[in-house]
């Protein structure tokens, strides 16, 4: 015979305790699932390496006075422009995104898709953008360079 207010005689667990460790399961459950959305965005989005973080260039003395490197994973060139003077720019066309070339005849960056051209620090020369090409962070740490993709400057207004 069932009494009132139990669930199962052979259990003899109430409704008002069968309630009770549902709702704290449902709790668990829900802080385990915040905590773990917590973890997940605490993380660091991008990994060394890769377009988004930081990035190990190499040694200063590799790159001569005056040379432009692309670093496709890094999406930016690196421009050497005296001694440890050094300037990485980001190598989307500041119109509408396309990927600029570096014209080593020429001297100047120009854009596959309108013809935009920019000096070779980034400076806006001629067509639709309307602004200088963008730059990323630059640190030299014992002589050697590292590039932070994360940390992007807008160039100045053309
Ligand atoms: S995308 Fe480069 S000029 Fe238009």
């Amino acid at each position: 015979m069932m009494t009132e207010g139990k669930v199962s005689p052979e259990t003899n667990i109430s409704r008002r305790e069968l309630f009770s460790y549902a709702w704290g399961a449902a709790m668990a459950l829900f802080l385990a699932e915040t905590g773990g959305i917590i973890l997940v965005f605490s993380m660091p989005r991008f990994k060394e390496g890769e377009f988004g973080g930081r990035f190990e260039a190499g040694r200063v003395d590799r790159f001569d006075e005056g040379s432009v490197t692309l670093f496709r994973g890094g999406r930016f060139f690196l421009v050497r422009q005296g001694g440890e003077k050094f300037i990485a720019l980001y190598q989307v066309c500041t119109h509408l995104g396309c990927l600029l070339r570096w014209d080593e005849d020429n001297q100047v960056y120009s854009c596959p898709c309108h013809g935009a051209k920019f000096a070779k620090d980034g400076t806006y020369i001629s067509g639709p953008p309307p602004r200088s090409m963008d730059r990323f962070a630059v640190e030299v740490v014992d002589k050697q360079l590292v590039v932070d993709t994360g940390q992007r400057k807008p160039g100045t207004p053309a």
